[in-house]
């Protein structure tokens, strides 16, 4: 459905580029909640643009591509990075990172999303025909159609990423691109948004690509998850098994800093920082906070490889059972 090809991408600077995606390969399929994980900074915003093909200078694509194809009312489609733009709506749809500030909140919901809309909807009759059709849709999600006419700043930010999503998903795409969903929302709001993400996934059968820091989130919706450190992916498997047995030492720390029922004991933040992109380490960048690392892993950058069916980690110590 979605292939990442062996993708590098970098951010032009003064200073000379950033190299924010490092050979990123894998894929997202059909009818799954694929979640990316990370730190803030390893680059799950900028893996989420380039997969929605929003390439804008300073980033640049260095090497590699991204191919969108499936099938959409019994008609075979395939894009790739520099087309993937042309279906927007359509096949792809994208719900960006802080998507309730990103409004503009003087000009009311309906006028910020219809144009792209009625642009897109290739059996559109008229504007009012269409922003009915939209104002049906609302209702079957028990939104109220009247939202359409709110400016933004009148509703809460629970309520604005609800029209945002419901918006986003109004053509039936392939792919719903989310980036930070439910950040800064509280908590039973937050549920909400990701009830509402799940029914929304089983009704379209579609692809649901959900970026959050949040473990949390990825626990509660995700089917599979990619891990992120530093700009390139470490594990990528089935969202139970990598919260059964975490391959990666990163993954182990980011599951073993969540707070589970029952459990007393005092929990730890992951000591260190993720190093500068500007300039990461030679060999494996996590090394530098990995208490056993190695010599080989400072040297050799480990290849990002199947572990065993369907899981993938880049680590030279997945056999030492003491990491
Ligand atoms: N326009 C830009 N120019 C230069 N560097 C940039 C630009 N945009 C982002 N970056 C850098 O790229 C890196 C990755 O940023 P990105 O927003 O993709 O991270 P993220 O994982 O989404 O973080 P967060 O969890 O905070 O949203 C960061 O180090 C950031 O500083
Ligand atoms: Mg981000």
């Amino acid at each position: 459905m979605i292939k990442i090809d062996h993708l590098s991408t970098s951010y032009s600077t003064i200073n000379g580029p950033v190299h924010v995606i490092n050979d990123v390969d894998f894929e997202i399929y059909d009818n799954e909640i694929f979640g990316i994980a990370g730190e803030s900074g390893c680059g799950k915003t900028t893996l989420l643009k380039a997969l929605y093909d929003i390439i804008e200078f300073p980033l640049v694509v260095d090497s590699g591509k991204m191919i969108l194809s499936g099938e959409k009312n019994g008609k075979a489609f395939s894009y790739e990075t520099g087309q993937i733009r042309n279906t927007w709506w359509n096949n792809i749809s994208y719900v960006p990172q802080a998507a309730q500030s990103v409004l503009n909140p003087i000009v009311p919901l309906k006028n910020q999303f219809l144009d792209s809309i009625c642009k897109e909807d290739k059996k559109k009759k008229t504007k009012e025909e269409t922003l009915k059709k939209v104002a049906d849709y609302l209702e079957e999600l028990s939104l109220s159609p009247d939202l359409l006419n709110a400016y933004p700043f009148q509703l809460s930010g629970g309520m604005r990423q609800r029209v945002i999503i419901a918006l986003a998903t109004f053509m039936s795409p392939n792919v719903v691109l989310a980036d930070e969903p439910t950040t800064a929302l509280d908590v039973v709001v937050q549920r909400g948004i990701l009830m509402m993400l799940m029914r929304l996934q089983k009704q379209l059968k579609n692809t649901m690509v959900i970026v959050s820091h949040d473990m949390g989130v990825h626990y509660q919706i995700t089917d599979r998850m990619g891990i992120m450190y530093s700009g390139k992916l470490v594990e990528l498997g089935k969202t139970e098994d990598i919260f059964e047995k975490p391959l990666h030492p990163y993954t182990k720390m980011l599951v073993g800093a969540l707070p589970r029922v029952g459990d007393k004991s005092q929990k730890t933040g992951i000591p260190g920082r993720p190093p500068a992109l500007t300039n990461p380490p030679e060999g494996c960048r996590f090394a530098p906070r990995c208490q056993k690392a190695t010599d080989e892993c400072r040297k050799t950058v480990p290849k990002f490889h199947e572990v065993e069916p369907g899981r993938f980690a880049a680590c030279h110590l997945l056999n030492d059972t003491t990491v």
